[in-house]
């Protein structure tokens, strides 16, 4: 039997409840799922890539036929390396689309590693964890956006 492998990458800073539901809707689909925890250097970061890890594995770890792993370098070369046959994402709007097009090409054309957009459940459509972390600093109320430990790790944080 071929077990179809996909990764759902990303840099989770912090994990919100968006990014949760389109792991919980990849592993419906597909045979295994690698969540994989990666740098956007282009973005600041508030939680270390251990914390970022360690609030993913407790988050969405539990869940059947998923795993959370870190990757650096090219994503391409870590999913030929573990056997990744697809990347999976989340897709807000057409700005996620402008967003994620070009690497989607990239990628294909890179190593042929095909990419599938999921629309974003409209429950999470505004979320993003730069908001999150955002409304967070203001002193704003995030609870119904991200898991409980994530929250906690927010507050502890800011
Ligand atoms: O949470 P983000 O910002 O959407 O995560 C982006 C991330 C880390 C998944 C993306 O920047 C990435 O894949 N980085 C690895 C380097 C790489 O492969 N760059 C070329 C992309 S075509």
């Amino acid at each position: 039997m071929t077990v179809v492998r996909v990764v759902c990458p990303g840099s989770f800073d912090p994990v919100t409840l968006g990014h949760v539901d389109v792991v919980r809707r990849a592993a419906a689909l597909f045979d295994e799922v690698v969540v994989a925890v990666g740098t956007n250097p282009s973005k600041s970061q508030l939680f270390t890539p251990d914390e970022r890890l360690d609030l993913l594995r407790r988050t969405v770890g539990e869940i059947d036929g998923v795993r959370v792993e870190g990757f650096s370098g090219l994503l391409v070369t870590w999913c030929a390396e573990q056997g990744v046959t697809a990347v999976v994402k989340g897709l807000r709007g057409a700005k996620d689309y402008d967003y994620e097009e070009p690497m989607a090409h990239m990628n294909a054309h890179l190593t042929g590693l095909d990419t599938v957009l999921l629309p974003t459940d409209p429950r999470w459509s505004f979320v993003s964890s730069s908001l999150v972390k955002e409304v967070a600093r203001g002193g704003g109320d995030v609870s119904a956006l991200v898991p409980p430990v994530v929250l906690d790790a927010l507050r502890a944080r800011l």
